[in-house]
């Protein structure tokens, strides 16, 4: 389970790896694809706030309530996943407007986005750093049983990183194939 999780991680740094590029490109004032960064927040939004935290929150759960010995863990883990959830409305909020022609200030755009990339890149860390490995130290096989009881899959195919590519994310997939704009 745990692994499925950190392969999903990378995945997200990917995707994190590319909005990086699409501020650099905003604040150089060079022309952006908007509709990619909107593909890559929804997809963000769809796979990690609707699978990935969800399936997290199961495992931090059971951790918390029998296993951690941290009284800051339990507030910080929900704090940060209910703030990337608000965060990335935001700024898929923004996009939206820009593939309107709404006319929003690059500097407005630029700033959001990167706050949004520093929280989704702090909580990565965070959970690849501490937590990840606290969970592998201490939770045992019997654990992990209870753990995997209790998470009802909802059979969901990922829907760029999975087996087949949904029709929405083909643009994003190219990109990451290819690895330019
Ligand atoms: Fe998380
Ligand atoms: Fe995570």
């Amino acid at each position: 389970m745990l692994d499925g999780l950190h392969q999903e991680h990378i995945n997200m740094a990917r995707l994190l790896d590319v909005l990086r590029e699409k501020l650099f490109a905003i604040r150089s004032e060079k022309p952006v694809r908007y509709h990619l960064l909107r593909d890559v927040l929804s997809y963000l939004s769809e796979a990690s706030d609707r699978q990935h935290h969800p399936k997290e929150d199961v495992i931090y759960d059971y951790y918390l309530k029998y296993r951690c010995q941290d009284p800051d863990m339990p507030t910080q883990l929900l704090e940060e996943h209910q703030r990337l959830i608000i965060a990335g409305a935001e700024l898929r909020e923004l996009v939206e407007m820009i593939l309107m022609d709404a006319v929003i200030p690059l500097d407005q755009m630029a700033a959001k986005l990167e706050q949004f990339i520093v929280l989704q890149q702090r909580h990565l860390d965070y959970e690849e750093k501490e937590v990840f490995p606290l969970l592998r130290q201490s939770l045992t096989e019997d654990d992990w049983r209870h753990i995997e009881q209790s998470w009802h899959n909802s059979g969901a195919e990922d829907p760029l990183f999975g087996h087949q590519v949904a029709e929405r994310y083909r643009d994003l997939f190219e990109r990451l194939r290819h690895n330019h704009d």
